[in-house]
């Protein structure tokens, strides 16, 4: 069987998260997102999670060797076997490395978003406590009404970290694309999250 690994790039609230649930639906092979990773150590209180929660609520970067390691281990397991897509990861050039001498990217898929529209998206991202599913006040899917209520907003989702992260985007994964050079495909994430879905299906040919 060959392995399938495809990455997704694209500034903060690019729709990373949201296109990676529908090509997992589609290729059949799990989505991967290291700060979901870091989020559900933080919410279970474990250790891993107490080292990383003011990382990630400040917006910065979580240390290149403790996101690898923590990969190493997710990917490792059976149902990575035939791919699996990635979301968040890789981020610095030590982490592509790191990744490389374990196994190889196929493609690596970025969602092209400005900096005003990645603010005004995250501001108003909300997500069901109980569900887990991620909607928009601002942009699309917007939240039913029965279910407002039980709304919750990311604590790394405020102004000041949104704009420490895009920094860090720019800075530090955008010189990446240059590293993957011909496995780079762009699209613009500005479009409607079927019209993305579209673009990213016919630039795999799935
Ligand atoms: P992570 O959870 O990966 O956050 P992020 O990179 O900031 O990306 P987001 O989840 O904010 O955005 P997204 O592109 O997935 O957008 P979404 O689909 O939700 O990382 C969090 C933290 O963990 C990092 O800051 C860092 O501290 C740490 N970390 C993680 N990986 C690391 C690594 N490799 N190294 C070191 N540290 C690491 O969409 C956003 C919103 O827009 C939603 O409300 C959605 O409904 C809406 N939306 C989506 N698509 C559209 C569309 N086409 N039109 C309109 N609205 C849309």
């Amino acid at each position: 069987m060959t392995k399938r690994i495809i990455c997704l790039f694209g500034p903060q609230g690019s729709g990373k998260g949201t296109q990676a649930k529908i090509l997992t639906a589609q290729l059949h092979i799990p989505h991967i997102s290291t700060g979901d990773l870091f989020r559900a150590a933080i919410a279970s209180r474990a250790e891993l999670g107490k080292q990383v929660e003011g990382i990630l609520n400040k917006g910065e970067l979580v240390s290149d060797e403790l996101t690898f390691n923590l990969l190493k281990e997710r990917i490792s397991q059976n149902d990575c076997k035939a791919g699996f897509i990635l979301d968040g990861y890789p981020r610095t050039l030590t982490q592509a490395q790191l990744l490389d001498d374990f196994m190889n990217v196929d493609v690596v898929i970025v969602l092209e978003i400005s900096d005003a529209e990645s603010l005004k998206r995250l501001t108003n991202r909300r997500q069901d406590s109980i569900t887990g599913a991620i909607y928009n006040l601002y942009t699309v899917p917007k939240p039913p009404k029965e279910i407002e209520r039980r709304l919750i907003q990311r604590a790394d989702d405020t102004a000041e970290a949104i704009e420490k992260r895009l920094k860090k985007y720019h800075q530090q994964t955008e010189p990446l694309f240059l590293y993957y050079k011909n496995k780079v495909i762009r699209v613009n994430g500005e479009q409607s999250i079927e019209r993305v879905a579209g673009d990213i299906e016919r630039a795999l040919v799935l």
